[in-house]
């Protein structure tokens, strides 16, 4: 089977084509830019932009399956996810996994709509994000600073995120699902301040507290900082649940 992987260069992209290629898949990445996409040997890398169907036409042919993230360029959803879904269709690709974001687009619908085997993937945030927000901080000044130090989620790691992709792609079963992805373990901003900090044996500051009472961003940013990690420390991270190495991803 060959499988379409979009947003193959990304965060979690490069994950599920790493996770396809060990189960033994055929990939195509589409990247806009194949000569900056990088990518493992074996990967046959496209040229094609998701806004611009006229060059998404030699991407899917002869396509079983294919991976679609959500927004195309800037971070903008898809606005023409109706037009893609038909494009897929009518070359005869048979399933689709959508790595969807916080809110709905037109993409999910159209997919939900679609006689295409279809799977939703719609993950917390990623731990990968951290290391965006923090590790520029922590690098210039030593400090994290994060409103809501008590918010909780179960952020999950990226790569855990294209195992799932690669295993729906390839398997049975999935077909007109939702999965809501997580990480193992709940977590707040101020524990994993402590996580680092510990790490680093260096102390979280004692004056961090609650910022639900804030009244203005500003005020919100002063009320949780803790000295934490330099960027050489070892991570505080299991393993396969580890920020640094991992390819910038930001918010969507
Ligand atoms: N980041 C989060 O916290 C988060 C949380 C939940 C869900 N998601 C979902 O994750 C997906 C994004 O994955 P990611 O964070 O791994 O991506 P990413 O690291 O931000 O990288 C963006 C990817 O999108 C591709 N891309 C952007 N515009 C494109 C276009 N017009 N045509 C073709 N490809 C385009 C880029 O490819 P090239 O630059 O090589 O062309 C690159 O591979 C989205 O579907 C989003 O809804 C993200």
């Amino acid at each position: 089977m060959t499988v379409l992987v979009t947003g193959a260069t990304g965060t979690v992209g490069r994950h599920v084509v790493q996770h396809l290629l060990r189960r033994g898949a055929r990939v195509r990445a589409l990247t806009r830019d194949p000569a900056r996409a990088a990518l493992p040997a074996g990967v046959e890398v496209v040229a094609g932009d998701l806004t611009d169907l006229a060059t998404l036409r030699p991407a899917v042919d002869g396509v079983t399956a294919v991976h679609l993230i959500t927004f195309g360029g800037d971070y903008r959803p898809l606005a023409n996810g109706r037009e893609l879904v038909d494009l897929i269709a009518a070359a005869g690709v048979r399933k689709a996994v959508v790595l969807g974001g916080w809110q709905e687009g037109v993409l999910e619908p159209a997919v939900r709509q679609s006689a295409l085997e279809w799977t939703m993937l719609n993950p917390v945030q990623f731990m990968a994000n951290f290391l965006t927000d923090w590790a520029g901080p922590l690098r210039t000044r030593g400090v994290v600073r994060e409103p809501f130090g008590d918010r909780k989620s179960p952020p999950i790691h990226e790569e855990d995120i294209g195992e799932v992709a690669a295993a729906v792609l390839t398997g049975d079963g999935h077909g007109g699902r939702s999965y809501h992805l997580t990480g193992p373990e709940v977590l707040t901003p101020r524990l994993m301040i402590r996580a680092l900090a510990e790490a680093t044996r260096r102390a979280p500051s004692p004056g961090g507290r609650p910022s639900t009472r804030a009244t203005s961003g500003a005020d919100l940013r002063r009320r949780v900082t803790a000295p934490c990690a330099s960027p050489r420390a070892p991570s505080p991270w299991p393993r396969r649940r580890r920020g640094p190495g991992c390819r910038a991803a930001r918010r969507c």
